[in-house]
């Protein structure tokens, strides 16, 4: 077989599996040569269509957002990636949990390096929503039409900051034990519900096996399920809230079309 003939081959066949059923039933559209076959594709596509079709050049500007949001987010997929990976050799059980802790640093396969991503991204997290907020503010788009999305915002930080909080008494050392009885304390200390809110946080009255298998449901299950909610909530309404607020454009200032105009600035 010649050159020729091979890519010939290689062509016919590529053009025949792309008109196949099998083919059409996964990818609905040809090529997207124009702006409505792009759009068309963009709808069609589950991961394409979190995207809005079309984008102003100024939202997606570093500056304009700095990309915390999405950072953020993404510290929250390794969180979820590295915690699945802990969740193989660790027991939430007394006499088990401060043992896999040791397990995992000393003899696991880059158990270290596991339970280090994992809490450092978990850092991360909580500083990069806390700049993203800071952003928000100054850049007030906490105002209508934003004002919900501030609110599941401000429900988002609060589910970040108890996860790093229910994950802290996990590894049943000395500065979780203390770290947990001094923050239920705290709970303690509200006027006429506390002692409620502590015996809820702990399955009981001190800091025990109870208060353990609490929080690890809480940290594994319970609050990542509700900010996956929350999260995909509030990417959804930046859409349907016109998108990244822009401030309104200075006098004599053009909006920017092309990448080419952009770049001259
Ligand atoms: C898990 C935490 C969070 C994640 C992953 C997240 C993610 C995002 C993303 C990806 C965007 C669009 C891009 C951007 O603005 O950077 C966004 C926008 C927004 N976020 Fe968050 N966010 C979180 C927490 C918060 C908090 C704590 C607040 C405020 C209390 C907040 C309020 C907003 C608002 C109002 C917008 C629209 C901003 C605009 O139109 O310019 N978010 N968020």
């Amino acid at each position: 077989m010649t050159m020729a003939t091979a890519k010939t081959f290689v062509r016919d066949s590529w053009e025949a599996f792309t008109r196949s059923r099998v083919f059409r039933s996964v990818v609905r559209r040809g090529l997207a040569d124009t702006n409505r076959n792009r759009s068309l594709a963009v709808f069609g596509n589950f991961f394409l269509h979190i995207h809005p079709v079309k984008v102003s050049l100024r939202s997606i500007a570093f500056t304009r957002t700095y990309y915390l949001g999405g950072l953020a987010a993404a510290a929250y997929l390794i969180l979820v990636v590295t915690g699945v990976f802990l969740m193989f050799y660790y027991h939430p059980s007394v006499p088990r949990a401060y043992e896999d802790m040791k397990d995992l640093q000393f003899v696991v396969y880059m158990g270290s390096f596991l339970r280090n991503l994992h809490r450092w991204a978990a850092h991360i997290m909580v500083a990069l929503v806390l700049l993203h907020m800071i952003r928000v503010f100054f850049a007030g788009a906490y105002r209508p039409p934003r004002e919900f999305n501030w609110v599941i915002g401000v429900m988002l930080l609060l589910m970040t900051i108890l996860l790093s909080y229910t994950g802290y008494l996990l590894p049943w050392d000395q500065l979780a034990y203390w770290g947990v009885t001094v923050g239920t304390n705290m709970a303690d200390a509200v006027p006429v519900l506390g002692k409620h809110i502590k015996f809820l946080l702990l399955g009981g009255r001190g800091v025990n096996e109870n208060a353990l298998l609490r929080f690890y449901v809480l940290h594994c299950v319970v609050l990542p399920l509700f900010l996956v909610v929350a999260l995909s909530v509030h990417i959804w309404r930046v859409r349907k809230d016109g998108g990244i607020y822009l401030p309104p454009l200075k006098q004599g200032e053009e909006q920017p079309n092309t990448r080419a105009q952009e770049e001259k600035e």
